[in-house]
């Protein structure tokens, strides 16, 4: 008896072991991959019907009922998360903090592992560390950079004062790059600030056309430079390497140790006491100001410039914003990033703008430092990992009636009421280290161009909704607005 029930006991375990086991060595689930194009031509489809590749991951993860799916992008298996739980645990997992080394983030950074964003491992630390650092002395919260907001709200403003139709996206462009630019430099742009932003603009143009494709199939470059795009991304790198350094040149010519002002003298000065270093030369300090500009000024211009076109078109909200503002702020005086936590309702909206409209609906991509588990399913070393935020933006039991605008579902009893399931700005190591400057200067803006002037759609043209363009990252679609001042 004792003998047959021990058996019965071991049997169980076994197969507990075996079940619980075979799980969790288990991939996670996805579409069949076809050899050398794996699941390209159903992504490309699904991303056309659906609009955006967002989309397409959220049907997948639904499809195959698991928020951790494999799809095959070009030959290299990609797991794709979904859902504010995953995502959380990744984002505040260590062994999810590399950053894949692939042949089209090799053209993103200049052929060079590099720099904050795609780096990691020691380098990456020390320089993010470095840099939040360096933001906290010279960005946030201090009264120059505050100084420097306003003076870019007042030219903003100056240049609404225009009869006839005003496209934002060119108004917003100007103080977005002058923030970051006098964040890095001291200083505002000079006459070149139509030549940077273009050729930011055009940069992000080519990514988005051709950096599916050229991700999908890296080898392409060499049969087809030109028509893959690749010759074009490698030119308009290397006109913007070119441009920044020279900035730096000009710089080091005015350099004073000891009269450390700005972003690029702080490198000096880390440059002058780390001789030896290979983490604080000229090369690291062109990849930063690359990952600055890159990082901080679509993300915070298109965010504007959502807001804005939502103001045309939710008239209403745009009513109750600016009763808000002028209820706590004196016409005659500018906003101040103080005022924040006196706007509730304006806090709202702009976290509704960011729910509904994320610049970066996919965030990542992320690499697998060994290997580990994720749900029940084995995620490999090395492998590439991305996390599908739009996912839990849009999902119905977090927020309700997830595709509408509605900044009433982030108040409470007139006060502003935080989300915890929003991940908009990252979260854990790689958190964005951008986040209090684009918060103020969003602030700032917004609430100056609402506190002077009212938006309206154009009669019979619009915008009578938000349209909006998916690429590989948000944006409207162009549009322009009739402005009066109030
Ligand atoms: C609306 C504006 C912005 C949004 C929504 C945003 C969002 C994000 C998110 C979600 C990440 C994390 C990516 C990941 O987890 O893999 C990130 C990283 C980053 N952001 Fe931002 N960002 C914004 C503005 C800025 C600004 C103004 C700057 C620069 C001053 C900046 C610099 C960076 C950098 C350098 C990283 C990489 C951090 C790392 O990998 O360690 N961002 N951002």
């Amino acid at each position: 008896m004792f003998v047959t029930v021990l058996l019965a006991i071991v049997t169980l375990i076994l197969i507990i072991y075996l079940v619980v086991g075979r799980n969790t060595r288990e991939a996670p689930p996805g579409p069949f991959s076809w050899p050398f194009f794996g699941n390209q031509f159903l992504l490309k489809r699904l991303t056309r019907e659906l609009g955006g590749q967002a989309k397409a991951f959220l049907e997948l993860s639904k499809r195959y009922a698991s928020d951790v799916i494999t799809v095959t992008i070009g030959n290299e298996k990609v797991f794709v998360v979904s859902g504010f739980k995953l995502c959380d645990t990744v984002l505040k997992s260590d062994e999810f903090d590399g950053r894949p080394w692939n042949e089209f983030i090799k053209i993103r950074n200049m052929g060079k592992k590099q720099g904050i964003t795609m780096n990691d491992g020691t380098e990456w630390k020390i320089l993010r560390n470095w840099m939040m650092q360096t933001m906290k002395n010279f960005g946030f919260g201090k009264h120059e950079m505050a100084e420097m907001i306003r003076n870019e709200l007042i030219i903003l403003l100056d240049n609404m004062n225009k009869t006839g139709p005003l496209r934002f996206k060119v108004l917003i462009t100007r103080p977005v790059l002058n923030v970051l630019w006098f964040l890095t430099s001291g200083q505002a742009f000079g006459a070149s600030i139509n030549y940077f932003g273009d050729l930011l603009e055009r940069r992000a143009q080519v990514f988005d056309m051709t950096g599916g494709f050229l991700n999908a199939f890296p080898w392409i470059r060499y049969i087809a430079p030109e028509l893959s795009g690749y010759n074009l991304l490698c030119t308009l790198n290397n006109e913007l390497k070119d441009f920044l350094m020279k900035i730096i040149i000009e710089h080091r010519k005015n350099y004073k140790p000891g009269n450390e002002a700005d972003v690029i003298d702080m490198f000096f000065n880390e440059m002058k006491n780390n001789e030896e270093s290979n983490v604080f030369t000229d090369e690291q300090l062109v990849a930063l100001l690359v990952d600055i500009f890159i990082a901080g000024s679509t993300t915070t211009s298109t965010t504007l410039d959502f807001l804005f076109s939502s103001m045309i078109v939710y008239q209403d909200v745009q009513r109750k914003v600016q009763e808000e503002i002028d209820s706590m702020i004196p016409r005659d005086r500018l906003p101040e990033i103080e005022d924040r936590a006196k706007l509730p309702y304006v806090e709202a909206v702009i976290n509704e703008v960011f729910r509904l409209w994320p610049v970066f609906p996919i965030i990542g991509p992320r690499r697998v430092l060994h290997n580990t588990v994720l749900d029940k399913y084995t995620i490999p070393k090395d492998a590439t990992v991305l996390l599908n935020l739009y996912s839990i933006n849009k999902d119905p039991n977090v927020f309700p009636e997830p595709d509408k605008f509605m900044p009433e579902r982030f108040m409470k009893n007139g006060t502003y009421e935080p989300n915890t399931y929003t991940l908009h700005f990252g979260k854990g190591r790689r958190r964005c280290p951008g986040e209090v400057l684009a918060k103020s200067s969003i602030f700032v803006l917004f609430v100056g161009v609402m506190q002077k002037y009212s938006l309206f759609p154009i009669p019979g043209k619009g915008p009578y909704s938000v349209k909006v363009n998916y690429g590989l990252t948000t944006s409207p679609k162009r549009y322009e607005a009739l402005v009066t001042p109030r």
